[in-house]
């Protein structure tokens, strides 16, 4: 059996119709509206990113061709040789649009009375600033600037002032360790390092700046850095390369006043850096025209983010989501953006609700391991708080199984506001995938439909198009604004990695299907796919369908080598608080997979577990998990993402206990 013949069994059927906009002004409002929209972005792609990128940028002048493509080369420019800037886009011109006193971000610190609003004005100046801090320091247009920041605003000014004055930004997610941000200082080259003391985290102080000093010892690029005093921690300060982020930004001659670079549309914007599922993570390029588009294009369509909202993303502005979903889209729309320091479980479980109420928060985006963390907890938390000013909420990063779906709509979407759930990764630069929230009849675990101008589609291993219900390789014919244009320093990569095995096409990485009603049902990434007995199986369906149990808060499965069968499923399983573990509730849980799903879907072993494996950003480490269930408990690779590795030795030891060896 080849891996053409992904089985995808979810059986769930529940539909929800869309409901029409309170304020019956939503920028796609129904059905017929996406299927007019979709049909001329296929018709004349050019003629409608043209009019997006016109609609929604300001260009200082005009491109010369809207497209020009080679998929196989790959070689993707779009708008080439238009001139704009991306700082200019998301500040300058709200100055003279109504919007010079309107919130740009309101920040929310994890400490309650830590409350900053940047009104666009007030955003300006201070990215002005730090635009002058960072050519004093000697950056040039083209130059790379590592951010290693926790969620607060000096890092959205410091992405905006590298904008300004055509610097390139490297962000390294607070989470990571000094070795990881030293690997991406390095593969970058960056001249500058801009951190902070400590980040807040859960009522702990985690000091940063040794991370940062660590690093910065393996990494001759680093002419200076820029220190922001979070927490008020002693740090020691290298003469002559580290300077306060207060004091820079007050120095002499540092003014307000920064002209914005004039930048082509395919100058490079930003690199970040993601894994991949060999090597060292990779730096995906995005640049300018093309991105910036796409971002705004994806924030008001999928969002519907009007003037007067109140929009919340939770994620880190160190991921993708971050980057686009709550700094450059919001931005650029001239929309107010929640930006929330905190995490969602401290003070309690109701923080995020707390948040909410406290802002009035209308547009909420965030991931489903945060649905059923919350999920997990009770639904006493969320009531704790009048969250009724949400609209529309959005979710990211995984499949939302059909549980936490169910649990989202009925008790954060009071059972009647729209959930998007939205598919991209990091190299498609905004959502792909996802449903319009007045439009898209919703089903509970699926994605819904691509957007317009987006050509997805399934396809077998040699390259035919899959039937219906057919699980495959998810592919991207056709370019659209946003998609990735590099992997820094690596060409061969960028190739190699998406778009060599389908030549002319980009490769997501993931498997999905598409039902009968047209609808994109994602697998999760081939590589995590388990072949029993010859069948293929997603393995977010077979947690999917442990967690629909109610006594399960979260499941992670893995293939296990099995003699005869090949692989068998192995099942990590977390259980909800107050329940114990016992030999009768593991035999229930195999007969409910079974049940719901079919006996090819069965658990060979299920072991409970108290934790995941997870990454910061809330990604389950199956590489961690597989090798455990293999009985192989060493060689893990890179382990440094892990939001507690203090996990790992657990699963052994519980592996070892429930297996003997
Ligand atoms: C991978 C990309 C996109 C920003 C956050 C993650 C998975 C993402 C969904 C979704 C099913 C999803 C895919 C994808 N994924 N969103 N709505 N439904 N799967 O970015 O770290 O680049 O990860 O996340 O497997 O390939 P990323």
């Amino acid at each position: 059996m080849s891996e053409l013949d992904i089985e995808s069994l979810s059986k769930e059927k529940r539909t929800f119709a869309p409901i029409s906009d309170p304020r019956a002004k939503a920028y796609v409002p129904d059905m017929e509206a996406y299927e007019a929209l979709y049909k001329r972005a296929d018709e004349d792609p050019e003629g409608f990113w043209a009019e997006r990128a016109k609609e929604l940028v300001t260009w200082f002048s005009p491109w010369e061709k809207t497209l020009e493509y080679d998929m196989h080369k790959p070689e993707i420019k779009w708008f080439a040789g238009g001139k704009l800037n991306v700082s200019y886009n998301c500040l300058d011109r709200h100055l003279e649009n109504g919007r010079r006193n309107k919130a740009a971000i309101i920040w929310q610190g994890e400490p309650e009375e830590d409350v900053k609003v940047y009104t666009y004005q007030m955003l300006h100046t201070e990215v002005c600033r730090f635009a002058n801090v960072l050519k004093a320091k000697g950056v040039k247009k083209g130059d790379r600037v590592a951010l290693y920041l926790p969620m607060i605003p000096e890092l959205a000014i410091a992405m905006l002032a590298c904008a300004r004055i055509g610097a390139i930004h490297s962000i390294v997610f607070a989470g990571f360790s000094a070795v990881s941000l030293q690997n991406r200082i390095q593969d970058s080259a960056a001249k500058v390092v801009v951190t902070a003391d400590a980040v807040l985290r859960a009522g702990r102080t985690i000091p940063l700046k040794p991370n940062a000093d660590e690093a910065m010892k393996k990494c001759p690029s680093v002419d200076h850095c820029i220190v922001v005093n979070r927490a008020g921690l002693e740090v020691p300060m290298q003469e002559g390369r580290d300077c306060w982020w207060h004091e820079c930004t007050h120095a002499d001659g540092i003014t307000d006043v920064c002209e914005p670079e004039p930048m082509d549309a395919e100058d490079i914007l930003f690199i970040l850096y993601t894994s991949g599922s060999t090597g060292k993570p990779k730096g995906v390029v995005h640049t300018t025209g093309g991105y910036l588009t796409y971002a705004a294009h994806t924030t008001q369509w999928v969002f519907d983010v009007t003037d007067n909202d109140v929009y919340w993303c939770t994620a880190d502005v160190g991921w993708i989501t971050g980057h686009s979903y709550i700094v450059y889209g919001p931005l650029c729309l001239g929309a107010t953006s929640l930006m929330f320091e905190g995490v969602p479980s401290w003070p309690g479980p109701d923080r995020f609700w707390q948040v909410v109420e406290k802002f009035k928060v209308n547009i909420f985006y965030t991931a489903p391991t945060v649905v059923r963390a919350l999920m997990r907890e009770g639904v006493d938390w969320t009531r704790k708080h009048d969250i009724s000013s949400l609209r529309l909420l959005g979710s990211v990063g995984e499949p939302i199984n059909p549980e936490a779906w169910m649990w989202y709509h009925t008790y954060i979407g009071a059972g009647t506001k729209p959930i998007v759930d939205t598919w991209w990764q990091t190299e498609t630069g905004g959502i792909l995938i996802s449903a319009l929230p007045y439009a898209t009849t919703l089903k509970p675990g699926s994605a819904t439909k691509p957007l317009p101008g987006v050509d997805a589609a399934i396809v077998r291993a040699d390259g035919s198009l899959a039937g219906p219900n057919e699980g495959g390789h998810l592919l991207i014919r056709k370019p659209w604004p946003g998609m990735l244009r590099g992997v820094y320093g690596n060409p061969e990569r960028y190739k190699s990695t998406y778009f060599q095995r389908f030549p002319g096409m980009y490769e997501s990485g993931d498997g999905a299907r598409v039902d009968d009603d047209g609808y994109f049902w994602i697998m999760g990434r081939l590589d995590d796919v388990i072949n029993v007995s010859g069948h293929r199986m997603g393995t977010a369906e077979v947690e999917s369908a442990l967690v629909s149990h109610e006594a399960v808060a979260e499941a992670a499965v893995v293939g296990m080598p099995h003699a005869i069968k090949g692989e068998s499923i192995y099942a990590y399983v977390t259980l909800k608080t107050g329940i114990d573990e016992s030999e009768d509730l593991r035999k229930a849980l195999r007969a409910w997979v079974r049940t719901e799903i079919g006996p090819i879907a069965t658990p060979e072993v299920i072991q409970f577990t108290e934790g995941l494996p997870k990454t910061r950003s809330g990604k389950i480490m199956r590489r961690v998990l597989r090798k455990i269930a293999a009985g192989v408990y060493d060689d893990f690779g890179d382990t440094s993402t892990l939001a507690d590795p203090g996990v790992v030795q657990d699963l052994i030891e519980g592996k070892k206990d429930l297996t003997g060896n």
